[in-house]
């Protein structure tokens, strides 16, 4: 096997699980000149758990939920923040991080979430139903954050409802994620109809095949799955709590329902768990690969810019979320 450095070799031993040895060639030589590249331009790579394992395990010095993303991109101290996520988590960072350069590494990794919504949809939507808060999900552009009155993630959607002390909120742009939360709370919550176009695929008939090819399996299923499929699984959790259940509980045999390359990365830190695997790609998400997360770093693109217009009002969203 042709590996160009025992560092890269070193990192292999750490994702040979789930990287077949015939692949890890093509990536051993953009790892090394990444690993290099970080260095040269005190850049860290940010990666979110829908990244594949060579860019999650070999590249990436902070990883997690988009929640978790947020949180440590404020304290980041490096001048170079490369996102290996979508452009809603790009633009986030760089909310957060207005004087630092933020990369991202193909401009038309989207969101089918954020595309489903405007500013103008929430100014229509406040004429309609004057005074009510609007809590956005963190899956939508600076323009619609900068209309909210706080964002939410998959992981504290339920506190940040709550938190607001209303008896009706507006929760946008997700239909499944506003369900799911009204399931759990006396909060009425007036819903939009985006929708994931990874995790809206999964059916209540697929969790049901799933017990039966494979008994004892337990069923996790992130809360952008619609409710009847959230119904029929054993936990709902945004995508760092399906893994902290897993490190936690270590059930014998799990299904992740969500994201195809998250089961692999979880994985790598449980080989005594048996994953099974149907699986849903999200497009926009595999638009980064290690061969542009290089060419970012040599070439100083794509930079991420956040309209100072709408900028200050949108970090207030983030910020109000951040303090729940
Ligand atoms: P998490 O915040 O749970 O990581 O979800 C982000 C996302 O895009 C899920 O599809
Ligand atoms: Fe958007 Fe769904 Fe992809 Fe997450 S998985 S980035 S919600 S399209």
């Amino acid at each position: 096997m042709l590996v160009t450095s025992a560092r890269a070799t070193a990192l292999y031993d750490r994702v040979q699980r789930v990287i077949p040895p015939i692949e890890w060639p093509a990536f051993a030589d953009d790892i090394d000149a990444i690993l290099d590249l970080k260095r040269q331009r005190n850049a860290v790579v940010l990666a979110h758990n829908y990244q594949t394992p060579e860019i999650f395990h070999c590249v990436a010095d902070i990883v997690g939920d988009s929640l978790a993303l947020a949180r440590k991109a404020m304290t980041v101290e490096a001048d170079v923040i490369v996102l290996a996520g979508v452009h809603f988590m790009a633009e986030t960072v760089k909310l957060l991080n207005p004087g630092k350069t933020v990369l991202i590494p193909d401009m038309r990794a989207g969101c089918s979430l954020a595309e489903s919504i405007t500013g103008e949809d929430i100014r229509l939507l406040r004429q309609r139903y004057p005074g009510v808060p609007v809590v956005a999900y963190v899956n939508t552009s600076a323009a619609v954050k900068a209309e909210s009155d706080i964002c939410c993630t998959s992981g504290n959607a339920l506190a940040v409802v709550e938190s607001l002390g209303v008896p009706r909120v507006i929760m946008l742009p997700d239909e499944y994620l506003a369900q799911n939360i009204a399931a759990q709370t006396e909060v009425e919550i007036i819903a939009w109809k985006g929708h994931c176009e990874v995790h809206e695929r999964f059916t209540p008939a697929d969790i049901r095949q799933l017990r039966e090819d494979h008994p004892g399996v337990t069923v996790l299923a992130h809360p952008e799955c619609p409710p009847e499929v959230v119904a029929e699984a054993d936990f709902s959790g945004s995508t760092a709590a399906m893994s902290d259940y897993v490190g936690k509980r270590k059930p014998p045999r799990v299904v992740l329902m969500t994201e195809c390359s998250m089961s692999d990365n979880v994985a790598v830190e449980h080989p005594e768990v048996e994953f099974i695997r149907p699986c849903n790609l999200c497009p926009h998400m595999k638009r980064i690969t290690l061969a542009n997360i290089r060419a970012a770093l040599e070439q100083n693109r794509h930079v991420v810019t956040v309209s100072p217009k709408i900028a200050d009002r949108a970090r207030l969203a983030v910020e109000r979320m951040l303090a729940v």
